[in-house]
């Protein structure tokens, strides 16, 4: 019914102002008797065979919503029913901010992707806070971290910080997110010696909790393999638990949409298909290269399940998806969970 009649009234429309409709529209439907409980019973498949361990969790299945989607953890008990074995909230920052200018979110069909410069736009930490009291649902959250646009680099740290401390008691991991294409000079923090300053000033936190969380860093698929090697060597030595990878990417290579549209549409990130290779390539790369001793959540144009093994077999051990939600519709999870227990 999604892809059939949905999915083309839905595409006749801005992407940004059909996520917010779809926001909405989930918001009320949920508020109806029954409309959960029969969401729930359809799309979320419980089986052994689908449980992961991973970084002291325990996840019911090994597919995340990604960082993006739900920013400001305002949908997290709907989310749960469309049978997501985690979510991960942001990227929210200290203060709220409005984002780039719109419209900065663009549908590829023809490569079944995206471009978004959405430019970290967020409620922000207080009210992200109140969001995350209100759920009711159990299920694993990953608060996914950033910086405001008009905090210098260097103080970044402070900003990761203060996002840390507020969101501790309401999240099960973190995600230190550097790779962006969208806020202006954040990818210079993955270069060695600010993110080990800037992993080390979270970790330093999390040692003086009493119970620590896992910290994750979030990686783009544009990276050298040299710079690969220091983000393994980085990981090891700030002690952090994993990465996930990967963001969207700033190319524009192997893409059926046209040039014109591609200049029309202009700068941001690419999500879906056409990012699944590179990030399988980097997946594959960093898990040799570690030995396969980091975990590593995988990322990337993944809507089948195929491509959860392929990069389970990269050595990944969770999956995230984003776009596919778009493209293949709230049946995605189940269909994947339903192909994997098979
Ligand atoms: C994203 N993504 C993202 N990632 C992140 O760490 N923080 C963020 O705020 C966002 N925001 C965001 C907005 C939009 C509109 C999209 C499409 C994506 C990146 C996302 O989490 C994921 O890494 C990529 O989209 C690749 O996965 P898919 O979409 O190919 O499954």
């Amino acid at each position: 019914m999604y892809k059939n009649l949905l999915k083309p009234i839905f595409f006749l429309f801005d992407a940004e102002k059909v996520h917010y409709f779809v926001f909405s529209l989930l918001k009320i439907s949920f508020n109806i008797p029954g409309v959960s409980f029969i969401i729930e019973k359809l799309c979320v498949k419980k089986h052994n065979s689908l449980k992961v361990k991973a970084f002291g969790l325990e996840f019911d299945n090994p597919i995340g919503l990604a960082a993006g989607f739900d920013k400001n953890g305002e949908l997290i008990d709907e989310l749960t029913c469309f049978g997501f074995g985690f979510i991960e909230i942001g990227t929210v920052t200290p203060k709220p901010q409005e984002g780039n200018d719109k419209p900065r979110l663009f549908r590829l069909p023809q490569d079944e992707a995206l471009i978004n410069r959405m430019g970290f736009n967020n409620k922000g930490l207080e009210q992200v806070v109140k969001n995350l009291k209100k759920r009711n649902s159990k299920i694993i959250i990953g608060g996914n971290i950033g910086k405001n646009k008009l905090t210098p680099n260097e103080n970044a740290l402070s900003d990761y910080k203060i996002c840390f401390e507020a969101l501790f008691d309401y999240v099960d991991y973190f995600v230190v997110n550097v790779s962006s294409p969208n806020t202006p000079n954040l990818r210079e923090l993955q270069e060695k010696k600010p993110l080990t300053d800037l992993l080390m000033g979270v970790q330093n936190l999390n040692n003086l909790k009493l119970k620590p969380k896992p910290i994750l860093l979030k990686i783009a698929p544009d990276l050298t393999n040299s710079q690969l090697d220091d983000i393994v060597e980085i990981v090891e030595s700030t002690k952090i638990s994993g990465i996930i990878a990967t963001n969207t990417t700033i190319s524009r290579e192997n893409l059926n949409t046209s040039l014109s549209e591609l200049n029309r549409i202009g700068a941001g990130g690419l999500s879906g298909r056409p990012l699944s290779e590179r990030s399988t390539e980097v997946i594959k790369y960093l898990s040799q290269k570690s030995f396969k001793k980091i975990p590593i959540i995988a990322v990337g144009g993944i809507s089948k399940a195929k491509d959860v093994q392929e990069k389970l077999d990269a050595g990944a051990c969770l999956v995230q998806i984003y776009t596919s939600f778009i493209y293949e519709g709230p049946a995605v999870v189940s269909n994947i969970c339903k192909e994997i227990c098979q």
